[in-house]
């Protein structure tokens, strides 16, 4: 059977100050009414029903989560005791599934995308599921046309084309996660790379032996968790062997190393909704190029980005390309080309406590 797991405990600090640790960006509305979590459930239309639908988050976030999403039922909203990145994430939702559903498939989802074409998505899961019942030791990703050479995602070097139903499959002869610049530019010109999309489908019981040759110390504490399922001392059991874990993502521990790989061309529309400039890809733009979530005057001014809280006004005079972003206790202005430093101010911030 198939189960989705959605991945929803990254910090997302690129958002500052809309996205904060109690409130990331997986649990605001950056586009449209639906928050990115409720919009990544909802691309599952009927495929799968919120029986097999789980969600790993932080447990700070479980509450705000379960608030967001009332359809799934409360035990599949679990909480992790700390961040250890995705790795251990899936492992955990692995040891989960593989407990009520030994030869269960499941479709690994992050929560921090906008994917137009629901009908398409679900389309392309299907025949993924299809190539794992023919091999089920495969694992199959989505992979994207890349655009520009951007080090922040994972490289996907497509092989032989193989038969799949309606997509265009192929095997993968490497997976390369971020690479540097040069690297970057010399995969986009090679023509035969993918980027990946972060979205997985493979076996549980797949996964759980990958890491088991890849990350044989992790594997020791997802025992020892799989084992306590069920028992009252779980959540003492699960607090103390996540803990104990090193954190590493799943593109690391097993996707650059595992052989059996095949990459689907994603036949779906795919953004990643990485910092603030994503708004004005997500919302359309007035007359003058300004995107504004909320309300805004805007006199003489251009290409600009601005959010507000409701009952609030920005006015702008004479300016162009700025980043506003108003929120109760902070208000963020910032030129579009530093978006990146929004991370130096939720640093800066950190450390003045
Ligand atoms: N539960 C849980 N716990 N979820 C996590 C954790 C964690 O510790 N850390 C991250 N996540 C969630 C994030 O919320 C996000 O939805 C997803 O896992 C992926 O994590 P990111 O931190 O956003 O990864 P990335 O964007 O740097 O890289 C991944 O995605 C790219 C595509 O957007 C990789 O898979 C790249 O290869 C890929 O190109
Ligand atoms: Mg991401």
């Amino acid at each position: 059977m198939l189960h989705a797991v959605i991945m929803a405990g990254g910090s997302g600090t690129r958002f500052w100050p809309a996205s904060r640790k109690l409130v990331p960006k997986q649990l605001l509305a950056l586009s449209g009414q639906r928050t990115m979590i409720q919009s990544t459930v909802d691309r599952l239309g009927d495929l799968i029903p919120p029986e097999r639908q789980m969600i790993v988050t932080n447990k700070i976030l479980v509450e705000a989560v379960r608030e967001q999403l009332p359809e799934l039922p409360a035990a599949n909203v679990v909480g992790e005791p700390c961040k250890r990145d995705t790795a251990p994430c899936v492992g955990l939702a692995a040891a989960m599934i593989k407990r009520t559903d030994p030869d269960g498939t499941m479709v690994v989802m992050p929560s921090d995308h906008v994917i137009a074409s629901h009908a398409k998505f679900q389309a392309a899961l299907a025949a993924a599921e299809k190539l794992i019942d023919e091999d089920p030791t495969r694992i199959v990703t989505f992979g994207i046309k890349p655009s520009y050479p951007a080090e922040s995602f994972g490289y996907i070097q497509r092989a032989d084309k193989i038969a799949a139903d309606g997509v265009d499959a192929y095997k993968v002869e490497k997976f390369r996660e971020k690479p540097d610049r040069a690297t970057a530019e010399s995969y986009v010109d090679a023509g035969t790379f993918f980027w990946n999309s972060g979205i997985f489908v493979w076996r549980a019981s797949t996964i759980l032996d990958a890491l088991e040759t890849n990350a044989a110390a992790m594997s020791v504490h997802l025992h020892a968790i799989a084992d306590a399922m069920g028992r009252p001392d779980f959540d003492d059991v699960l607090e103390r062997e996540f803990t104990a874990i090193k954190g590493t993502s799943i593109d690391y521990a097993v996707m650059e190393t595992y052989k059996n790989v095949v990459v689907i061309e994603a036949p779906f529309p795919w953004d990643d909704v990485g910092s603030w400039q994503a708004l004005a890809r997500l919302n359309d733009p007035d007359e003058h190029g300004n995107t504004v979530v909320g309300s805004h005057i805007g006199i003489d001014t251009k290409g600009a980005i601005i959010m507000t809280q409701p009952g609030h006004t920005i006015v702008t005079i004479d300016v162009e390309d700025l980043i506003i972003v108003q929120t109760a206790d902070a208000t963020l202005v910032a030129p579009k080309h530093a978006e990146e430093r929004v991370r130096e101010a939720v640093k800066a911030l950190e450390d003045k406590g």
